[in-house]
């Protein structure tokens, strides 16, 4: 077997003294013969199976069809575990994790005699975790997601993941449906294997694999237990050997170009806030220096395409059937919207690749000249109050409150929030702007999904959805709303959130990209004087590391010393 160069794995297998006795032979107690020694890729699987990660749980069946593609294609599969983190269990955040489980990654792969590597991701942050930890090592790299849920169904309806869930909790709280209405809905929704079946999160990341061209065409909406979601993993098997043989790196796969037509896509899909902090700590790890403004100013003209929850009706089963992701992609393509000549893992362009798909379905996926909604993009807000930046999802949105001056009404914590939100004595009507501080990277720790405030339930008797919130925290996927997110800097470093108070005046204006506190600099310069920082519990462990290295929102949430990439060159012996 002929590559280009010799392969990282022969450092390990190839030796004929003491150390390759050590290397072959503890493998050879698992059955493997002395020929797959021989030179033939080594492709790691990266998987991040876990019981508690359920939106992966199924992932040991779906590795192994990715080890019969590695062995159709004369490559030695070898399957490794890493740190799964799993949206609905983790606390306090997963986000606190995502870092964590980068390095663990990064050295798995770097560490051990590896010449490719498959990533199998699914729920929210293991996509961005395994893209980046990955990205440090830069081998040639496959990503696999583990597809959506199949639709959830409750009493003749459909229901998704999250965003049902928020709104009928906000229906029990208000008093709309019974306790025993919300305990059957709950086996309704998530009534299949895979991730969050709504465009939430998960399915927003698996379309940014598709979008940047690391994963296999389809890759975004192919439901987990579809058949086709098992052969894509087999092909991606087949595909990873080629790419070592090949010796095409992660880097020449994640360009600018890659980045940029995966922020489009995002506003064409009206894909979740989250992956703006996840694409740019990817794309600083394999060197591209992407930034907010590039968010706001690749997504500004990009319609939505796609009518799927949060924002719209249909859910991520029908979004396959439909046609899928690679519709998107043909429709931004043809507006030149795309640069159509990137290349992705299969060895053809995103345009070779999805030039010639039908739509069949148009109720969902939309023609561009006939869009689901006008703006799918994130908008960049800045002002005084959000000086390097804050963000907001259009398409999630209220029009009424896009251009909008209210009322603080300030909650100083995230259990300051939950203290009060109930209380009917709390001065607080529609057309304030709840403020909620103390969330962001360092002050929660781990910049959790908390910034779609809950309504307070006087307000949602009177039939009111929305409301205008501002916060430094991250908002679910699955969440809806003009809810203004990632305020920085955030308030626990004294940003100028930390600073508002109740009855100030704030100005939202979407249009203008424009948040502005109507708090005079010598008052804001005085109670910064008087501010003292939050109490951060950090003392010692991994939530020390966190808070001491983690960057703000803008700069993607990495640690200071993970940004950049080491390589893959093979680390020193152990004897
Ligand atoms: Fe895992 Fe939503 S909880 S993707």
């Amino acid at each position: 077997m002929t590559t280009k160069k010799p392969l990282r794995s022969q450092a390990w297998f190839a030796r004929k003294d003491k150390m390759g006795f050590y290397y072959r032979s503890w493998l050879k107690n698992r059955g493997f013969p002395q020929d797959q020694f021989d030179g033939r890729p080594v492709i790691g699987i990266c998987n991040t199976w876990s019981e508690l990660t359920p939106c992966n749980s199924h992932f040991r069946t779906l590795a192994e069809h990715v080890r019969w593609g590695i062995l159709d294609a004369g490559g030695f599969p070898l399957e490794f575990p890493v740190m799964s983190l799993g949206e609905t269990m983790l606390r306090p955040t997963a986000m606190l994790y995502r870092n964590l489980a980068s390095m663990d990654v990064e050295e798995s792969i770097r560490a051990n005699p590896l010449d490719g590597v498959v990533l199998m991701m699914g729920c929210d942050k293991t996509t961005p975790a395994l893209l980046m930890g990955a990205a440090s090592v830069d081998l040639p790299t496959i990503g696999i997601s583990g597809g959506p849920m199949l639709r959830g169904f409750y009493r003749g309806k459909a229901i998704g993941s999250g965003t049902n869930t928020i709104s009928m909790s906000e229906q029990l709280r208000s008093g709309q449906i019974t306790l025993d209405d919300f305990y059957e809905a709950e086996a309704s929704m998530h009534r299949s294997q895979g991730h969050c079946m709504t465009m939430g999160t998960a399915s927003t990341m698996a379309s940014m694999v598709e979008a940047l061209g690391v994963g296999m065409p389809g890759n975004a909406a192919i439901p987990a237990v579809d058949a086709r979601r098992a052969l894509l993993a087999r092909e991606a098997g087949r595909r990873i050997v080629e790419m070592v043989k090949q010796d095409i790196a992660l880097s020449q796969i994640l360009t600018r170009e890659a980045f940029e037509n995966a922020i489009r896509v995002n506003g064409g899909i009206g894909g979740s806030t989250n992956a703006v902090v996840h694409l740019i700590a990817m794309a600083r790890r394999i060197g591209v220096d992407l930034s907010l403004d590039d968010w706001d100013r690749l997504g500004r003209d990009v319609p939505c395409l796609v009518d799927l929850m949060p924002s719209g009706r249909f859910l991520m089963e029908d979004f396959f059937e439909a046609g899928g992701l690679p519709v998107v992609l043909r429709e931004l393509a043809e507006q030149g919207l795309l640069h159509k000549d990137a290349v992705t893992v299969n060895g053809r362009t995103i345009w070779e690749n999805n030039k010639d798909v039908e739509c069949w379905n148009r109720e969902v996926i939309h023609p561009f000249d006939q869009p689901f909604k006008p703006n799918g993009g994130i908008a960049v807000l800045r002002g005084n109050l959000a000086p390097n930046g804050a963000i907001i999802k259009p398409s999630a949105a209220s029009p009424h409150l896009m251009n909008h001056t209210g009322r603080a009404v300030v909650f100083e914590s995230i259990e300051d929030l939950h203290g009060r939100i109930n209380d009917d004595a709390l001065d607080i009507d529609e057309t304030c702007i709840m403020v909620l501080k103390n969330c962001g990277p360092k002050g929660y720790p781990g910049m959790a999904e908390v910034g779609n405030m809950p309504l307070p339930p006087k307000i949602l008797k009177k039939g009111i959805t929305d409301m205008i919130r501002i916060s430094d925290a991250r908002m679910s996927g699955t969440a809806y709303g003009t809810v203004v997110l990632h305020t920085a800097p955030e308030a626990a470093t004294g940003g100028p959130l930390a600073l508002v108070q109740n009855r100030d005046l704030i100005t939202l204006d979407v249009a203008a990209r424009s948040l502005h506190l109507h708090v005079e600099a010598e008052e804001l310069d005085r109670r910064r004087g008087a501010w003292t920082p939050p109490q951060v519990h950090s003392e010692r462990g991994y939530v020390k590391l966190y808070v001491d290295h983690v960057l703000q929102a803008d700069d993607g949430v990495d640690f200071d010393f993970l940004v950049g990439k080491s390589g893959s060159a093979v680390p020193r012996d152990n004897h």
